[in-house]
């Protein structure tokens, strides 16, 4: 499996603003060794998905309801986004547990909806500064994918992608040491062998910028990166997926 990159463009961008940001990926990137994947807010997935050649660009979503249909105003169901041409879907980001106070039981949902309608869940998982600092980093990791994934069927490794971001690292330019980074990756694909019995791809996340990218995707069980504020300049996220 290629490595993947994902461009979490969060809700930093306007519908004319993420149009404006995909035609410059269109006009300035023309290639990748890597998979790469661009994650706009659900208004502009359709006009994103249209500006950026399908060959080197899947479409990715934030975040997805967790049920497929029925009377749940103001969400988004995954059948929809399948339909828009999403192939990944965010579940669980950092944002949503804290600004929205998303918890593991809706999150099962959530990646049970995602796989039901072929999309593949990327579940993220973080611990917090906190919790770093009192050396809880690997039990919080592990209680996070064992509530969501207990029991879940996934069907082949890349069916799932975890996406490994600890809290303190989003956004504050302190991104993790890419050998410690490696080292939590082992640990977590440790735990998702004994767990859903297969080897799905784990990335990491926070504070990734084209000064640390290779650093990160040297590293043998780095699957990939998720990047937020360094994929919103279309040059600075070239440099990151030509890394
Ligand atoms: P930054 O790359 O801006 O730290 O954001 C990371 C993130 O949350 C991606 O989902």
């Amino acid at each position: 499996m290629k490595k993947l990159i994902l461009a979490n463009w969060k809700m930093q961008l306007s519908f004319k603003e993420s149009e404006k940001l995909a035609r410059n990926y269109q006009a300035k990137i023309k290639n990748s060794v890597f998979e790469v994947g661009v994650l706009p807010d659900f208004s502009a997935l359709e006009i994103v998905g249209r500006n950026l050649p399908t060959k080197l660009f899947k479409l990715g979503a934030q975040d997805l309801a967790p049920y497929l249909k029925g009377a749940y105003t103001g969400e988004v169901s995954a059948l929809s986004l399948k339909q828009l041409g999403v192939k990944y879907v965010l579940i669980g980001h950092s944002e949503r547990r804290q600004e929205f106070r998303e918890k593991s039981s809706l999150l099962r949902l959530k990646v049970q909806a995602a796989l039901e309608a072929g999309l593949v869940p990327v579940l993220c998982i973080g611990e917090n500064a906190s919790q770093k600092k009192a050396g809880k980093t690997a039990s919080v990791l592990r209680r996070q994918l064992e509530e969501v994934l207990f029991g879940l069927r996934i069907e082949k490794d890349n069916a799932l992608v975890v996406a490994y971001e600890p809290l303190w690292a989003i956004g504050s330019g302190q991104a993790l040491k890419a050998a410690a980074a490696e080292a939590i990756q082992v640990m977590i694909k440790g735990v998702l062998a004994n767990l859903v019995g297969r080897f799905p791809r784990v990335i990491y996340g926070g504070s990734v910028s084209s000064k640390n990218a290779a650093d990160f995707l040297e590293w043998p069980n780095i699957d990939g990166l998720l990047v937020g504020g360094a994929s919103l300049e279309a040059a600075e996220f070239k440099k990151i997926i030509s890394a």
